[in-house]
């Protein structure tokens, strides 16, 4: 398993943006080895990783893991939520601690937390330098899933952690929960819609991931949004012309509260306004600046992957 580019080790690496990750990793020319829950070809489990380490040929060690907060099916817990917080916390311990104990290290570490991390509202605009991770169960998880990702000072490793926003592609997320409802007419805004949604085109947070990896000078924090910031009902609108259909029809918001409990429901009824200035600094490009352009993609009829 070597190529010119290396090995990138990505936990997580099964899931919606993990698969979307691996295909233009490998396209590019690195060698993937996903470390998840069950075993299979190209991939290694939690316990091996801590077990055998990080392979030599290691260049780069993402992580994406993490239970899926909006299951519907599962109930907000005091069980579930501390699975949401291991799956995420411990995984990121886990490939610190593998870069920690490696002969050979990795160039950089990335791994993801979420812009959660800052408080809702529609006024101020955070970059990465904005308050937070201290005020509910959603922020402080952010600010324990970013620590976990800290490393020795003398280990040399560049860290990079991308607080992701709502990430829109057809293959998964929000998206494909809403496609349903939206095709056939009956989509609409959360509540009054006037609650800020930070979000990102599949491809760029793929896209932001990859100029992590390959930027020497990028370190710490980085957004993971688009630039142009909208509302919820400023999505549902592009979602409704891009598929042709209408797309009024409320989800109020004592339904979400209702599904999904008020804490976690915050996610769709309450948002952040959110900056990726780092990611505009230091070059990177959008291929989707603009939720007209991404939600023309994301409801093509017949989906062709860019990725
Ligand atoms: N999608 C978004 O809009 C968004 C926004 C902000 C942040 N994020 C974060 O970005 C990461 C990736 O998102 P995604 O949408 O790609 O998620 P996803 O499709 O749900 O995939 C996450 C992966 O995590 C692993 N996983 C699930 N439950 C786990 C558990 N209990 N313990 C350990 N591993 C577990 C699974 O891999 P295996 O089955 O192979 O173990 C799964 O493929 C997540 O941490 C998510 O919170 C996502």
């Amino acid at each position: 398993m070597s190529s010119s580019l290396g090995t990138v080790v990505i936990g997580g690496g099964t899931g919606f943006i993990g698969t979307a990750l691996c295909n233009s990793l490998k396209k590019r020319g690195y060698d993937i080895l996903i470390v998840s829950r069950k075993p299979g070809l190209w991939r290694t489990t939690w316990s091996e990783i801590n077990n055998t380490g990080l392979p030599e040929s290691t260049t780069a060690v993402v992580n994406l893991a993490g239970q899926n907060l909006l299951d519907p099916l599962r109930r907000w817990t005091e069980g579930f939520k501390q699975n949401v917080w291991a799956s995420r916390v411990n995984t990121t311990r886990y490939l610190a601690q593998a870069i920690e104990s490696a002969k050979v290290k990795p160039k950089v570490f990335v791994t993801t937390s979420g812009v959660g991390f800052y408080p809702p509202g529609k006024e101020e605009v955070f970059d990465e330098n904005g308050p937070g991770g201290d005020f509910d169960f959603l922020s402080k998880l952010c600010a324990d899933w970013e620590a976990a990702a800290n490393l020795s000072p003398d280990s040399g490793v560049r860290t990079v952690k991308i607080r992701t926003g709502v990430v829109l592609g057809r293959q998964g997320g929000m998206v494909q929960q809403l496609y349903f409802p939206f095709f056939c007419g009956v989509g609409g805004p959360v509540g009054h819609g006037s609650q800020p949604m930070p979000w990102i085109h599949i491809n760029d947070i793929v896209g932001l991931f990859i100029h992590a990896i390959e930027s020497e000078s990028i370190s710490g924090v980085m957004n993971g949004v688009a630039p142009q910031i909208i509302s919820n009902k400023d999505f549902a609108n592009a979602f409704g012309k891009a598929l042709w259909r209408p797309s009024f029809i409320p989800l109020p918001t004592f339904a979400v509260n209702m599904l999904f409990s008020e804490e976690r429901g915050k996610i769709m009824t309450e948002g952040q306004k959110v900056t990726p200035k780092k990611a505009l600094e230091t070059g990177y490009t959008f291929k989707y600046p603009d939720i007209t352009l991404a939600a023309k993609e994301f409801s093509k009829l017949i989906y062709v992957d860019e990725v």
